[in-house]
């Protein structure tokens, strides 16, 4: 029998509240959170604006789990270090935002974080032929970037499927992340298929009590 994968839940701080964004990460943490999802917009890759490395900088402190900064940028090498320096542990990037995907996985390693490729729903996953050896993390977007609180896209399942095998076949220890539109409700399904690391950003910042959907996120992946 295989042995339970390890499972990490990575709230996204896009639905919590900004006014409030020391204390929101440090509760988020103290209910459970294993991560904390950064969603960084620059309205031109995606159509919205959120936040930068002074934000980042500005968190790190409040909390000691990771920072999985997800950019949503186009370019994407200039703002790397930056994010780097402000405490970011895990970069991930959308290949068509870089001219030289090689390079800029290459700069976030030489910058001391792991590394990460992000495909849209509509991004064919061939990105990842070559670069295999040089990936931390993948993360399928089961949404369309740009926005919290959209559906879960199902066609993303089978595109789980194919990455968990690719990332088998590798033997590297990759994580496999997925984001948008993650619940209580699909999440086992969502780990069923092959993902270890689940982004959720409404379905717990949109909720009074953290705890609650993080313990509720929890029993169902121990279902899954
Ligand atoms: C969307 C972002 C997501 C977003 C997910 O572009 O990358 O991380 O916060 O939000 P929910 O969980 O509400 O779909
Ligand atoms: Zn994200």
């Amino acid at each position: 029998m295989n042995a339970m994968p390890t499972y990490r839940i990575a709230p996204s701080i896009l639905s919590a509240d900004f006014a409030r964004l020391g204390e929101e990460v440090r509760n988020v943490v103290i209910a459970g959170a294993d991560i904390i999802h950064f969603d960084v917009m620059d309205n031109h890759y995606v159509p919205n604006l959120t936040i930068g490395p002074l934000v980042c900088e500005a968190i790190r402190p409040h909390v000691q789990v990771p920072i999985d900064v997800h950019l949503m940028v186009k370019p994407v090498d200039r703002i790397v270090p930056d994010f780097a320096k402000a405490g970011a542990n895990i970069i991930s990037f959308h290949p068509e935002a870089s001219e030289h995907v090689d390079r800029t996985l290459q700069l976030i390693h030489d910058n001391g974080c792991k590394a990460g490729l992000v495909f849209n729903p509509a991004t064919p996953l061939h990105y990842l032929e070559h670069v295999m050896d040089k990936l931390d993390l993948i993360l399928l977007m089961s949404v369309n970037p740009g926005f919290g609180g959209q559906s879960f896209i199902p066609e993303t399942l089978k595109k789980i499927a194919a990455v968990r095998k690719l990332i088998d076949q590798s033997g590297r220890d990759i994580m496999l992340e997925v984001d948008g539109g993650i619940k209580i409700e699909n999440i086992a399904q969502v780990a069923r298929a092959g993902a270890d690391t689940f982004v959720a950003g409404s379905a717990i910042f949109g909720k009074a009590d953290y705890k609650t959907v993080i313990d509720a996120m929890r029993e169902e992946l121990a279902k899954a």
